[in-house]
């Protein structure tokens, strides 16, 4: 058997510096060096996504001429298209993603790293177009227009979503999650990236390996895990016995947890309020009610807080987005946070190759082929 590493997973470790942002128990998330509760106040996904990218907040005219420029890239080449159209409708559409990613490099590559803020941008326009034209193409038969006035990231994914405009409501909460997602520091995902980009490779591999990486249910892929546990439940009583009853089993409960915060995840009590402002308005609360139990049994039973992931999934819901598109959106947000972690490796650059402790055998014997047994 082999020994727990002390370390393992590189739990702890200062693997590379980043300027991008801070992920702390006692002062909680900042990208660079705002705080999270004001960004997702007062900004946008978009100034998010510039401040990230260009390292500064950007001005009035340097806002709308930004969202102007994401607006004007967010149809998709006729052969990227094509590659959608054949994708079943029973393909995960985080494989999606990792495959319309990797057809737009085949179509626009980035070429040189001059080029690099033409190509992520162009990533970050057509990541909502990717996965609803494929979900409107397998599961409803619809070649959408991915062509509309909404002038934000948020109100252009729910419009192709449901095909009508969206309240300004869910405007308001897709574009937090959106502003909620789109930065944290070195998680699994940018790491991948980062790893991928300090090799010298080009952005869109980076991105098509991190987002391999954001797939699991482990990181990225909790929100749809959290929303197929807690739809099973019918009322808080028949929550709290289930949550009991995983947790003797020694089960994950997915939303729970953090491998950097232990105190609590700031994003959660944002996306919470969300959550329960939307819960006001449906005609059935139970989820949320249902989700709120969990967050209060496992914080009684293991002293768990909720991350934020978990009320993502209430959210979501009500706002009428199938459990499958869940991840993408992550996609959709983290890729401005992705690629910005690749600028700035690229700026900085030395290749990520750290070491391993060998635990096999000290010297082998050779057994000819014939020989072996
Ligand atoms: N539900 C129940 N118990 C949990 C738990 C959860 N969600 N997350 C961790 N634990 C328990 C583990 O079983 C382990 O218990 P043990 O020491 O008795 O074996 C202990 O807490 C430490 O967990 P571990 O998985 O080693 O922590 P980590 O720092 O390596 O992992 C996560 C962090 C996020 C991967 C982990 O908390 C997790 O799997 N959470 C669920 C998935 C999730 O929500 N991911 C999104 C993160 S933003």
């Amino acid at each position: 058997m082999t020994k727990k590493l002390e370390g393992a997973g590189l739990r702890g470790q200062v693997a590379g510096e980043t300027s991008l942002s801070t992920v702390g128990q006692i002062e909680g998330l900042a990208y660079r060096g705002h705080k999270i509760e004001l960004l997702a106040e007062k900004s946008s996904f978009e100034e998010v996504a510039y401040l990230l990218i260009y390292d500064k907040l950007p001005n009035q005219q340097e806002l709308s001429d930004y969202k102007e420029l994401l607006k004007s890239h967010r149809d998709l080449p006729v052969a990227l298209k094509e590659v959608l159209q054949k994708i079943p409708a029973t393909a995960h559409p985080m494989d999606v993603m990792r495959t319309g990613t990797s057809m737009l490099g085949n179509l626009e590559p980035e070429g040189e790293f001059s080029n690099q803020l033409n190509s992520i941008n162009r990533m970050i326009a057509t990541m909502p177009s990717i996965v609803t034209y494929w979900y409107k193409y397998s599961h409803e038969g619809l070649d959408i227009n991915l062509v509309n006035d909404e002038e934000s990231m948020a109100g252009h994914f729910l419009h192709i979503l449901h095909g009508k405009t969206p309240s300004d409501l869910h405007r308001k909460v897709m574009d937090v999650s959106l502003i909620l997602y789109a930065e944290h520091e070195f998680n699994a995902s940018t790491f991948t990236a980062r790893v991928c980009a300090s090799t010298m490779s080009d952005i869109h591999s980076c991105v098509v390996a991190a987002i391999g990486s954001l797939r699991g249910p482990l990181h990225g892929g909790a929100n749809e895990k959290a929303m197929e546990l807690i739809e099973n439940w019918k009322s808080k009583d028949e929550a709290k016995s289930n949550v009991l009853e995983m947790l003797n089993k020694k089960e994950k409960i997915m939303g729970f947890g953090h491998a950097v915060y232990s105190i609590r995840d700031p994003r959660n009590a944002v996306i919470k309020e969300y959550a329960k402002q939307l819960s006001k308005l449906a005609d059935d609360n139970t989820l949320y009610l249902v989700a709120d139990e969990v967050e209060k049994v496992m914080a009684d039973e293991k002293n768990m807080f909720a991350n934020a992931d978990f009320f993502h999934a209430p959210a979501y819901f009500y706002m009428g987005i199938p459990t499958k598109l869940f991840t993408p959106i992550f996609v959709m947000s983290r890729v401005s946070g992705w690629t910005a972690h690749c600028m700035e490796q690229r700026a900085n650059n030395r290749i990520i190759r750290p070491s391993a402790e060998y635990t096999g055998v000290e010297s082998s014997d050779w057994i000819d082929i014939n020989d072996r047994p």
